[in-house]
């Protein structure tokens, strides 16, 4: 495994990091709870050392179970986990950004984790009705207190980036970017760079898209969250497939899978840049470690940056309401 550094001032964490998983789990279905263990002590075997988490993934389950997961090697590894992105009963979104939700939601995660420390601590998604400056006031209190290490943010735009490290440095922004949503190079990117800030690239396998395995809508299962993403709408899945083509043919010619050539070129975009690709299958866990030692030639990066230009992708990456909340 390589490493990169998050941040100016922070840790050494793996070229590839580790994203969720793509399949919430109960805590009373027993062999899924032994496959999430087994992707996260594989993971950990390969040199993997940054594992992403949130207060809003799997109903806090997932924040148990990583918790759980890496109770024989915590002191090797660095957690991350977000807070302030609210799913309501009603199926609305909400965010909080304010110090007191800051606070209590911290000690929730940390007790959820059963950790005495968070690595890495993001807010999910900016509070429009909070100045970036009070919350990030309060994460900074929560660095004093020993509680968190470092500071990030989601989804935030490059003003709120710059108001929001003014106020403390922040680590590292986790925000979309792949090979099929690349329009964060046009501004949020460059301000990242600018600041010294890291770039944690999340669904860096645009949602399974870049794999090469979703080719209709029926490869999602009935209930799956992507059946509503306008990427995965039949017409903009069709053109999507094509250029995922593109990238097949590219992939087989350097004797390696569509998912790691995706990675690989999220890589050779900069040594910021930090993917954490989610996965429940250890199989995958170790192609995508490997995509990491993938060394691909100036010629194949601008061969697949040419097919996936800025734009050449059909839909948007979430609906309207969810966009609105992101980039502020
Ligand atoms: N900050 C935010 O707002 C935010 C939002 C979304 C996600 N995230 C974080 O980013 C992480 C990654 O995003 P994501 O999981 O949504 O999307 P992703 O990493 O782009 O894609 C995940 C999908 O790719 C498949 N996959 C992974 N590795 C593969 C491989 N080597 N070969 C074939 N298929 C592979 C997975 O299926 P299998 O399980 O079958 O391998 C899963 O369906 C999340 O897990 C989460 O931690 C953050």
């Amino acid at each position: 495994m390589k490493y990169r550094q998050l941040g100016r001032d922070g840790p050494s964490v793996s070229a590839i990091s580790m994203g969720r998983g793509s399949q919430a789990i109960r805590f009373d279905d027993a062999p899924m709870v032994e496959a999430f263990n087994a992707t996260i002590r594989r993971a950990w075997e390969l040199g993997i050392n940054f594992f992403d988490s949130s207060d809003a993934y799997w109903g806090t389950r997932h924040e148990v179970l990583l918790g759980r997961a890496i109770k024989g090697f915590r002191d090797q590894v660095l957690i991350s986990s977000k807070f302030g992105n609210i799913d309501l009963p009603d199926g609305r979104k909400a965010t909080n950004g304010r110090p007191e939700y800051v606070f209590q939601c911290c000690d929730a995660s940390l007790k959820r984790m059963d950790v005495d420390v968070i690595d890495v601590y993001y807010l999910h998604r900016v509070d429009p009705a909070v100045p970036i400056e009070e919350t990030v006031g309060a994460m900074a209190r929560l660095i004093d207190q020993g509680k968190i290490r470092h500071i990030g943010l989601c989804e935030a735009g490059a003003a709120t980036l710059r108001r929001a490290h003014r106020a403390h440095p922040i680590a590292a922004l986790q925000t979309e970017y792949s090979l099929w949503f690349r329009e964060v190079e046009r501004d949020i990117l460059p301000a990242c760079r600018e600041l010294g800030i890291a770039y944690v690239a999340y669904a860096p396998l645009g949602r399974g898209l870049l794999t090469g395995r979703i080719k209709t809508v029926d490869d999602l299962p009935p209930n799956d969250r992507r059946r509503r993403h306008p990427r995965f709408q039949p017409e903009n899945l069709a053109r999507n497939v094509k250029l995922v083509e593109a990238l097949e043919a590219v992939a087989r010619g350097q004797g390696v899978t569509a998912a790691q050539l995706a990675l690989a070129w999220m890589l050779a975009q900069g040594e910021d840049i930090v993917p954490i690709p989610g996965t429940s299958h250890v199989k995958n866990v170790e192609l995508n470690a490997a995509a990491a030692d993938i060394r691909l030639s100036p010629e194949s990066v601008a061969r697949l940056s040419e097919i996936f230009a800025i734009g050449a992708g059909a839909g948007k990456r979430y609906n309207e309401r969810l966009l609105q909340g992101m980039g502020l």
